[in-house]
């Protein structure tokens, strides 16, 4: 296994549109729930049903370093492999999908695998559902699925873990990427994501003055100090933020308005805490 940045998959996107929504709402309802068999390609509301290989699967929860202390959120969770694996780490994991007879057959799985107290399976549409209380999410949709659905992302608690299979969110790039090479034969990348903090706008850190401007995870600006600005460019994980301003390197938590950290190299080392105006 080995992390790299692949080329966007603009076939899959096209395959996996194909037949969502209008073909959807007619085999929904014709097929009997009991004996059902899901077929790979089937309808589905927004985006077809392709499983994740469990190959992947087990890669998305090492590059979401998820661990039992984590609720998860599975957004179209198909046959409920994502879940299951999730809750066999002792997740509390949750599935929203639209397709009732996929959330019975995943709830029959999470039976099977011993894991139906930690394995939550809700027929929902996903744009339609509450998922604020995830911490970690994962989703094999679309491309363009991921950006109507980016907003309500970037909104969730900084530090709430993010990954995608195959793909991306446009101009938010990636924090991390891995691709799978063994145990997977298409669908084999995955993305990753940290909700960055809300960061931009005017600090006061001392007697000096950091105005931030803020793009996703990058953030740039200056550092004022007695009229004289320093360029700033640093980055966010979640609520870490690292900056370089005239030599020195500032790493700090953010909270809200507030944040509190460490300054060190050119001049005076130590503890510095900014407020946002
Ligand atoms: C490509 S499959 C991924 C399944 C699973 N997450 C996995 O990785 O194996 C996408 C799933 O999303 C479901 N889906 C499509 N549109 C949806 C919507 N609006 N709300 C909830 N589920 C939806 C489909 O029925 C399908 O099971």
């Amino acid at each position: 296994m080995k992390t790299t940045r692949l080329l966007r998959h603009s076939f899959t996107a096209l395959v996996l549109a194909t037949f969502a929504s209008g073909v959807f709402a007619q085999t929904q309802s014709s097929e009997a729930q009991k004996g059902f068999e899901p077929q790979v390609g089937q309808a589905g509301k927004d985006v077809i049903w392709v499983p994740t290989s469990q190959a992947l699967v087990d890669a998305m929860m090492k590059l979401g370093k998820v661990t039992a202390k984590d609720t998860l959120y599975d957004l179209g969770s198909g046959d409920g492999r994502t879940v299951i694996t999730a809750a066999k780490m002792g997740v509390r994991a949750y599935g929203i999908e639209f397709n009732p007879n996929m959330v019975e057959l995943s709830k029959q799985n999470a039976a099977k695998a011993g894991v139906s107290e930690r394995a939550t399976f809700m027929k929902a549409d996903l744009f339609e559902t509450d998922f604020s209380q995830a911490n970690v999410i994962t989703m094999f949709l679309l491309s363009s699925i991921n950006l109507k659905l980016r907003p309500k992302i970037l909104d969730l608690k900084p530090g709430t873990r993010i990954v995608s299979n195959t793909f991306t969110m446009d101009n938010w790039k990636e924090d991390e990427s891995v691709n799978v090479t063994e145990g997977c034969s298409t669908y084999c990348t995955a993305y990753f994501w940290v909700v960055p903090a809300k960061v931009g706008g005017n600090w006061s850190l001392g007697k000096s003055e950091l105005a931030l401007k803020q793009e996703f995870q990058v953030v740039s600006g200056t550092l004022t100090t007695d009229g004289k600005p320093l360029p700033v460019t640093g980055r966010l994980r979640g609520e870490q933020i690292t900056f370089l301003a005239g030599g020195a390197q500032y790493e700090a938590r953010v909270n809200g308005n507030a944040m509190e950290g460490t300054r060190k190299g050119s001049g005076s080392s130590g503890s510095f805490s900014a407020t946002r105006k």
